[in-house]
């Protein structure tokens, strides 16, 4: 449980890379899980676009909207109250034009009540992210795995394995950094890439699949706990089994409803014979 219950704020990550202290996150889309979360101590809560495949049924997050995010947002911003809250820019949000970039943003942070954004992507995002980082939103960069770019990668695969992807994550990496991003984070990328830009970087990485060596982590609340509806990636640890729990409760229950043993009956003729 958490001792400290300052409220997170973009520029506490880095104190907490400086300090050597790991930053726990986790994805949440509702104000349910997010308060759970937020009170087991997470300190930062992202509400990805990862809602389109968690819990909305797509089979990818390319077609989670703008709206879908707001709404969201709002929800997670409602459960909590210490976590920092970081909202995905949804697919083409950040990249049509900076002006749809700082409507979009400005949206998740006005209406939706988000702390911060974050955008996947290295050099075709920069002048967005700096844009945002200018007109006072906080932005969380994303490389390594883009989930968003999934047409063009066919399908969800390891990054910056070769030498030369490697580099280029890297040099992505440090351009984020100068451009003001306050963290970043490195999905499904070699340890030791992850390691590498973790060594480079003063502002902290976010590790998905990326090995123990960045500065936190990051898992889907869903995956992590055992909801989700396909299999997780192999990198998961799942703390609960909760699709079970929640199997076998609902199959109780529809076996009392259809047993007549919910709700209860008197047991007295009487009584039951009153009942209008
Ligand atoms: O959408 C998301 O949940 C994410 C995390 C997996 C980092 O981008």
């Amino acid at each position: 449980m958490p001792t400290n219950s300052r409220p997170v704020r973009a520029p506490h990550l880095k104190e907490m890379k400086r300090r050597g202290e790991p930053i726990a996150v986790l994805t949440a889309y509702d104000a349910v899980m997010a308060r759970l979360f937020e009170q087991s101590g997470a300190d930062v809560i992202l509400v990805g676009d990862s809602v389109g495949m968690a819990v909305l049924g797509y089979a990818s997050t390319i077609p989670v909207t703008m709206a879908m995010m707001v709404h969201h947002t709002q929800a997670v911003v409602r459960g909590t109250s210490r976590a920092l809250v970081v909202a995905d820019m949804p697919f083409l949000a950040a990249q049509a034009s900076l002006a749809d970039a700082v409507l979009n943003a400005g949206r998740l942070v006005q209406e939706g009540g988000a702390a911060a954004v974050k955008i996947e992507g290295g050099q075709p995002v920069l002048a967005a992210v700096r844009r945002l980082i200018e007109v006072g939103i906080p932005v969380m960069g994303h490389l390594g795995l883009q989930p968003q770019s999934v047409n063009q990668l066919g399908g969800f695969r390891k990054q910056a394995i070769e030498r030369t992807d490697a580099d280029q994550l890297l040099i992505d990496a440090q351009a984020l950094e100068a451009a003001g991003a306050f963290a970043l984070v490195l999905e499904s990328i070699p340890p030791e890439v992850a390691a590498a830009a973790t060594q480079l970087l003063s502002i902290p990485t976010i590790g998905i699949g990326a090995g123990p060596w960045c500065d936190g982590q990051v898992l889907v609340g869903h995956d992590m706990l055992g909801l989700s509806v396909q299999a997780p990636p192999s990198f998961v640890r799942q703390y609960a089994r909760l699709a079970e729990a929640i199997g076998a409760a609902a199959a109780d229950y529809v076996s009392d409803v259809k047993g007549g043993r919910f709700p209860e009956r008197p047991v007295a003729a009487g009584l039951a014979r009153d009942v209008p």
